[in-house]
């Protein structure tokens, strides 16, 4: 059933029980004092008037008997009911409708008798030893000229107030008892609509939390619950998002590795095979071990390359993934340029290259790290030195806008075919292979190049023809001062 297994019904039940018991019981309680309190006041002014008709009575006896008198209330009582005692204003009884005044203890000290004495009348509740049962006592004073000659009392039981106000308890507990049916079926049904929707989010989410990401939540309460399962079903497009974009960054990474693996096999492979060419040879033809030992250095030289710019990849993939390493500085792009341009300025000699800088000052400063910065310049320089023939051109300027600082490096060479562009930032992409491979390219060098110019915030674009030569563009956002 709903309220053994479910926490909420039950203190849903929980809270109408209890809000709709004390309000009915104070209700109750409250109306039952208010209606004993009236009832007693109708009583009290009922017997107060019969008092005062029975002095208008009894007003000749008074003067006479008790006997006559005696007769008179027992008449009274047997007519209505009422009991009549009358009283000395000393206390002593003269005369009352049960008819054993002669029995009676005198009654000065009856607090209705003393309030009677002293106020215009007086009244009593008590429990009558004689009827055995509570009464309510009302007595008044009977003036004369000397004073107060006799006291009236008259009594009714309280059989009927009392009834009353069992009624009034007796009803409470009863509306109290349909509160509680009531409250009951309310905080079921309630808590029946309420957890419907909720129950059947609760198996979705347990089906997506198992893994099964294409199951939606399809409610349309209009409450709550709608955000809720909109929410949930956001969670989990998150989650497929994340996954996929996981799973792309893995299968990269994947093939990064397999082809780091196969560029570092393949020096190797050709290391190993020329060394045990030269062992089986023994030195014999030194012609042949020169050349060899040749290729063994140039290959081992590769493969130091290779492994400078793989652990070159690594710190900055690290930087990236936490910039708090990374001590970035306010640097004139214009000197680092120069700075660049100077280091290599032998091996464009060495290619009878012009190499020119132009920078346009004033500039402001970028924010970078002085030897990351010089290394992207420096890959980028070196390949316009590699793929441009002899007695080529190439220009490395700078200039600044308002917002940007931007920097190229520009060739005449060899250029890049159009179907080649879009590869040429991929990690070992190398255009031509072959002719890669003889003036020593990895193919790392312009990956490192995009991941070093992301690092400062800037972008980098390139634009190029076949035989016309290439223009690379790198912009920095301004540091603003
Ligand atoms: N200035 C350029 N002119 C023509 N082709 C270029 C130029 N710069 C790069 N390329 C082409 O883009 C490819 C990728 O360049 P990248 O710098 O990544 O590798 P690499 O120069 O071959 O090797 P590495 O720089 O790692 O020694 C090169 O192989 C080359 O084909
Ligand atoms: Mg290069």
């Amino acid at each position: 059933m709903l309220f053994t297994r479910s926490k909420f019904a039950r203190r849903l039940l929980g809270a109408f029980l209890l809000l709709s018991i004390t309000s009915l019981g104070v209700l109750g309680l409250l109306l039952s004092q208010y209606f004993h309190d009236a009832a007693m006041a109708r009583e009290q002014e009922n017997l107060m008037n019969n008092a005062h008709i029975i002095e208008l009575t009894l007003a000749e006896e008074l003067e006479a008997t008790p006997i006559e008198m005696q007769d008179t209330i027992e008449a009274i009582q047997a007519q209505t009911g009422l009991r009549v005692t009358v009283l000395c204003a000393d206390g002593q009884v003269i005369a009352d409708s049960e008819g054993s005044a002669g029995q009676m203890d005198n009654h000065l000290l009856r607090p209705e008798v003393q309030q009677a004495l002293h106020r215009s009348y007086g009244t009593s509740v008590r429990y009558s030893d004689t009827l055995q049962e509570n009464m309510l006592y009302v007595a008044i004073p009977v003036h004369t000229a000397d004073g107060i000659s006799a006291i009236i009392r008259t009594a009714a039981p309280l059989t009927y107030v009392e009834a009353s106000y069992d009624h009034t308890l007796h009803a409470t507990l009863l509306a109290m008892f349909f509160a509680l049916l009531v409250s009951i079926l309310v905080a079921v049904l309630l808590a029946r609509r309420t957890l419907r929707p909720l129950s059947a989010m609760t198996k979705t989410a347990h089906a997506i939390a198992a893994g099964d990401l294409k199951r939606r939540i399809h409610i349309h309460s209009g409450d709550e619950f709608d955000v809720l399962g909109s929410t949930i079903n956001h969670l989990a497009m998150n989650l497929i998002d994340k996954i996929e974009h996981e799973q792309v960054l893995n299968r990269r990474q994947q093939v990064f590795i397999d082809n780091a693996a196969h560029e570092l096999k393949t020096p190797l492979t050709s290391i190993s095979g020329f060394a045990e060419t030269l062992q089986e040879d023994d030195f014999q033809q030194p012609e042949m071990t020169r050349h060899f030992l040749r290729i063994i250095y140039d290959e081992s030289q590769r493969m130091t390359r290779l492994i400078n710019d793989l652990l070159s990849l690594a710190r900055v993939g690290h930087l990236r993934e936490d910039p708090r390493n990374l001590h970035r500085v306010p640097l004139d792009l214009g000197d680092v340029l120069q700075h660049c341009a100077d280091s290599l300025r032998g091996k464009a000699n060495a290619r009878a290259q012009e190499l020119t800088v132009e920078v346009a000052r004033p500039l402001p400063p970028v924010s970078a790290t002085p030897d990351l910065m010089e290394q992207l310049f420096n890959n980028l320089i070196e390949n316009a030195i590699k793929y441009t023939p002899e007695h080529g051109h190439i220009t490395v300027s700078c200039k600044s806008t308002s917002t940007k600082l931007i920097a190229c490096v520009r060739d005449d060479g060899i250029g890049i075919a159009s179907r080649d562009l879009p590869f040429i930032f991929d990690r070992f992409y190398r255009v031509d292979k072959d002719r890669s491979r003889q003036t020593g390219g990895t193919g790392l060098g312009l990956s490192l190049v995009k991941f070093l110019a992301e690092l400062f915030d800037g972008q980098i674009t390139v634009t190029s023809e076949k035989g016309k030569g290439t223009t690379f563009r790198v912009e920095f956002p301004c540091q603003l001062k």
